[in-house]
């Protein structure tokens, strides 16, 4: 790996760590601005609030499970939670000692205004907006430098020949395999039009090929030893999840591998961060809640797949790597 890259990869770690406590702040503004903190001052279940007090029950359990992992949730029995003193004291509206405003300023004066900064910055405005996919392939970039040994060192106990990689994005990992492995053939596929010009603008690779278009609909002629799906799977419901792993067993060779590096909501490492980036998915649009483990468990039986390995590569990040087989 070269030193740049591992360079880059503390910084990045850095910058995660130092966003962190922000979770804690958007936690609280929440609670204080929705009243949510009084409504759990006592023991009661998310489902008892979401329809006491008509709330989105899927939302309002990220919500808590965030509020969990900073403290300021405690679980209870049965289910219950319950508001811990401080914050009903000083972040619901009707207390004496209420701090509130102070967040509600924060969040909705300040950081709108600070974030008009980026247009109202450079004279005429002809920034350009970089498009979310752009943005979100750019980041997941920058957790290779810890992830991809691990890769490499399972292709090189797979002695795969072939490798496809679901949803490769701008192509980082299979461009830096392809380095280290010039005999084998990596191909990816990535659905994204944009995305997919820049992956192959970028592409110096003879034994690269990305290909754009939608994994689901795409027919395969030849097997592979490894597949891999990073980062992928919030894109998709769990019934998408379980079609999406079901074709990655069907491409896979009888003893193959498929690798999937995902954070998880509710792994051993990262359930801070985790807990946030779920939120997040959950209220996107376009995204879904991150995978459990279970969940996995449950997919892989239904691809009559079955998880082989399941370790942490980023614990402050919740990511982790499962490699699964087929069954028989
Ligand atoms: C978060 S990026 C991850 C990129 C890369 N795998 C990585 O880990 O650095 C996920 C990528 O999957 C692509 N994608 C989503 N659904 C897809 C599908 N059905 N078929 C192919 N690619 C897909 C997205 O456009 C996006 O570029």
């Amino acid at each position: 790996m070269a030193v740049n890259d591992l360079r880059k990869m503390w910084h990045a770690r850095k910058w995660m760590k130092q966003t962190e406590p922000f979770l804690m702040t958007w936690h609280a503004h929440l609670g204080y601005s929705l009243n949510l903190f009084s409504y759990f001052k006592k023991p009661t279940t998310v489902e008892e609030v979401a329809s006491k007090h008509q709330l989105d029950e899927v939302l309002l359990k990220r919500w808590v499970d965030v509020g969990l992992t900073v403290g300021h949730l405690k679980k209870k029995r049965r289910n219950k939670v319950k508001s811990s003193r401080q914050m009903v004291t000083y972040l619901t509206k009707t207390s004496k000692r209420s701090v509130g405003i102070l967040l509600e300023e924060m969040f909705e004066l300040h950081i709108p205004t600070l974030l008009t900064y980026k247009h109202e910055l450079p004279k005429g405005d002809h920034q350009e907006k970089t498009p979310v996919a752009n943005m979100v392939a750019e980041t997941s970039t920058l957790l290779e430098a810890v992830t991809l040994p691990k890769v490499a060192s399972r292709l090189n106990k797979q002695k795969s020949k072939r490798v496809l990689d679901v949803g490769c994005g701008l192509g980082g990992y299979i461009k830096k395999l392809a380095e280290q492995f010039p005999s084998i053939q990596f191909h990816g596929i990535e659905i994204d039009q944009d995305v997919c010009q820049r992956a192959n603008d970028e592409n110096g690779y003879k034994n690269v090929t990305i290909e754009q278009g939608d994994f689901k609909d795409m027919p395969f002629q030849q097997p592979y030893e490894t597949v891999m799906m990073n980062n992928i799977l919030y894109y998709f419901t769990l019934v998408e999840r379980i079609a999406l792993i079901k074709k990655a067993a069907d491409v896979l060779k009888r003893k193959g591998e498929l690798m999937i590096i995902t954070p998880l909501a509710d792994g051993k490492h990262g359930r801070r961060f985790a807990s946030a980036f779920n939120s997040f998915m959950t209220a996107h649009k376009d995204m879904n809640a991150l995978p459990t483990k279970k969940e996995l468990q449950y997919i892989a039986k239904q691809a009559n797949l079955k998880i082989v390995e399941e370790r942490a590569l980023i614990k402050e990040g919740g990511w982790y790597l499962i490699r699964l087989k087929r069954k028989t």
